[in-house]
This record gives structure tokens, C-alpha cells and sequence, in this order.
């Protein structure tokens, strides 16, 4: 047996509970991790409140999409892992698990000097932003629209936009988090009132309509990402804190030649996975290891104060990733 976090029921933080659970068993080709940490996404809130299940053959009650750990043990035909090593990844649930089985080709070596909480706190929001910006068609000098700067993706993808020499202009309705953001390489800044944000940013460094726009409020900004995008932008939905239906206006999107784009990660076929993945870790990774792209953490919570971890990223006040430590 091996402790977990489960979810006891549809509710508040309180249904969160510590358990001992059965061992995962590592299948053919998956390798058996003991985890050290795990970050905390707001896909665990939803899925703890009963509105985002694991997807089928996922275990049900034991949240988490990302981890970091080392590697305890070899399924079947699985060899690109030794025992030992450290490594990190996403999953479509129970990385809030002292043990959790993946398919090798899911994992990622975390650098050396890298520590495993750290580590922790990257897979699930910079494989989120670098795909997300890899469907936006991100190339030097567009100008990338980051909302919720201060958000675990948004850290994440404007180290990105920096580094591919693009222009990342973030928005928040908390100012101290634009502060924050500069630092991380964010050119240009919008405070964000009354969802108002398209002519604000047409004003921004050298003007204009964005290329690409990372969106995590759904419904809410809808209409104004719209207006705040360039001929031939793209908009890419990746999060619905804001509403999940709103109406589209299909004049400006026709006019502009625009398009919208859905995306998630969670439900992905493992072979996609295993694709970002490799893509990842030649394009992403070597950032990581050099130092250029960090993990940004607000905190690290002992995994026995789930129930306040979730309290607290629904309020909103984290300036990037919650990582939970065994
Ligand atoms: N599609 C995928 O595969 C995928 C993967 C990872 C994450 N996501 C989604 O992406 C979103 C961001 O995730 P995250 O972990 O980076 O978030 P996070 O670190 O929890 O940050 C979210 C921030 O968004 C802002 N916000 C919250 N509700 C808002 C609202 N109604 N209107 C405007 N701003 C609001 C808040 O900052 P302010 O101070 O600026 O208000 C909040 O701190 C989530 O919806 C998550 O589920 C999707």
C-alpha cells in the first residue's frame, strides 16, 4: 500500500483526505515513480468540486496531473529509465501519490541541479504553454497576449515568448502580479477592469492587434479577445475560469480572417502525449536545464494541507505554482 490524496466525494477542500491506497502496478513500456512532489492545477479544484472527471482508465478519486520523482521500478518492455533516476511528467490523474505508474515516454530527465519540488511545478504549465503557442504559430516579433500573467501558464509561456523574441503583453486584474510578471520578461502590462483590454492593447509598445492570444477566462473575454486580435490572429482557449459559453462575433472573426482554437492536455491519446513530449524535451528542455526558463512557485505546502492549498489558489492570490511535497 502507498499514501494518496483522494477525493471523498463532490465538494469543498474538505472532501480531500490523506489514504493508503492500493501500489500502482507498472503495465508494459510504464515505469513505477516514487513521487516527491506534486504541482497543484485548477483541474484538481474542478474535479474535487465533481465537474471535471479523469478521463476513462485514469484512476477516479486521486487528483494531480504532475509530478516529479524517482524512478522505483520497470514495468514490462520498459528500458529507457533506470531505477534511480529523476524524473518528472504529466498524467491524467494521481500524481497526488507517494507512487504513480507512467509510460516512459511521458517522462522527462529533470536536470541535475534541478530540486524535485522545483521540478514539480513544471511539466503540466510549460507543456501547456509551449503547445499552446506552438498552435498559435508563434515566431519572432508577434505579439502574444498572456492572460492572468501571473498564472502558472502564464509565467510559464511569457519565458516562452521571450525567448522565441516574440512580444508578451500580459493582463491581470491585480497589479502587484504585472510588477512581478516584468521580471519575467513581459514587455508590455494591462490592468485589467470590467473585462475592457482590446483598445488598451492596440496602444501597447509599437501598437496593434495581437498574433496570437493565450486565454484562460473563457466566456468572460470572449467578445474582447476578439477585438484585441491582428489580421490573422489566433486565439487559443486554454482555460474557463470566466464562463464556459459566451456569444461569438462572427463578422469580426470573418473580417479579421481569425481563428479560435480549443485545447486541452488532460483527455489527449497517450501517443500525443508521448509527441509533445519528445518535442518538449528537444525544444523546451535544454531552456530548463541552462537556466533561461525557470518553474515560478508562490509556495511549497506539505501534502497534509491539501484542503488549504485548494482554498487558497481559488482565491486567486498565487503568483505562479502551488507545488504540494510528500
Ligand atoms: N487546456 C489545458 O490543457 C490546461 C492546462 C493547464 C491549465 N489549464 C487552465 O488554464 C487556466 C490557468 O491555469 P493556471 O494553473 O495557470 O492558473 P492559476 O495559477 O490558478 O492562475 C489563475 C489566475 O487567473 C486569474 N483569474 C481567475 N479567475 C478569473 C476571472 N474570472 N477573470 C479574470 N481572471 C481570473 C487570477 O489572477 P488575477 O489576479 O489576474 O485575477 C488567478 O490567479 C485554468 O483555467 C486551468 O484549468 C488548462
Amino acid at each position: 500500500m502507498v499514501k494518496a490524496i483522494r477525493i471523498e466525494g463532490a465538494g469543498g477542500p474538505e472532501v480531500l483526505t490523506i489514504d493508503s491506497v492500493e501500489t500502482p502496478a507498472a503495465g508494459a513500456g510504464e515505469i513505477l515513480i516514487e513521487v516527491a512532489a506534486a504541482g497543484l492545477n485548477r483541474a484538481d479544484c474542478l474535479q474535487r468540486r465533481g465537474f471535471y472527471p479523469a478521463p476513462k482508465g485514469t484512476v477516479a478519486d486521486i487528483p494531480g496531473l504532475e509530478f516529479a520523482g524517482t524512478v522505483a521500478g520497470l514495468g514490462p518492455d520498459a528500458s529507457r529509465w533506470s531505477v534511480g533516476d529523476r524524473v518528472m511528467g504529466i498524467c491524467a490523474g494521481g500524481a497526488m501519490s507517494t507512487h504513480i505508474a507512467a509510460h516512459e515516454g511521458t517522462l522527462l530527465a529533470v536536470p541535475s541541479p534541478m530540486s524535485l519540488t522545483d521540478a514539480a511545478a513544471l511539466p503540466e504549465v510549460f507543456m501547456t504553454a509551449f503547445d499552446a503557442l506552438e498552435q498559435g504559430g508563434l515566431r519572432s516579433g508577434h505579439r502574444v497576449l498572456v492572460h492572468a500573467a501571473g498564472s502558472g501558464v502564464g509565467t510559464a509561456a511569457i519565458q516562452l515568448i521571450r525567448r522565441a523574441g516574440a512580444v508578451a503583453i500580459g493582463t491581470s486584474r491585480t497589479e502587484d502580479k504585472l510588477d512581478r510578471a516584468k521580471a519575467l520578461g513581459m514587455q508590455g502590462s494591462l490592468l485589467v477592469g470590467e473585462q475592457r483590454f482590446a483598445k488598451e492593447l492596440k496602444a501597447v509598445g509599437e501598437g496593434g492587434g495581437a498574433d496570437i492570444i493565450l486565454d484562460f477566462i473563457g466566456a468572460a473575454y470572449l467578445a474582447e479577445n476578439i477585438k484585441a486580435l491582428g489580421t490573422k490572429g489566433t486565439l487559443v482557449v486554454i482555460g474557463l475560469l470566466g464562463g464556459i459559453s459566451a456569444e461569438l462575433p462572427l463578422g469580426l472573426l470573418l473580417a479579421k480572417r481569425a481563428r479560435v482554437v480549443g485545447t486541452v492536455l488532460r483527455g489527449r491519446s497517450l501517443q500525443e502525449k508521448i509527441d509533445l513530449t519528445t518535442a518538449f524535451e528537444s525544444q523546451v528542455l535544454p531552456g530548463i536545464a541552462s537556466g533561461e526558463l525557470r518553474p515560478v512557485i508562490d509556495r511549497v505546502m506539505p501534502m497534509a494541507e491539501i484542503a488549504e492549498a485548494h482554498t487558497y489558489l481559488e482565491s486567486n492570490q498565487s503568483f505562479g505554482k502551488i507545488v504540494m511535497a510528500w
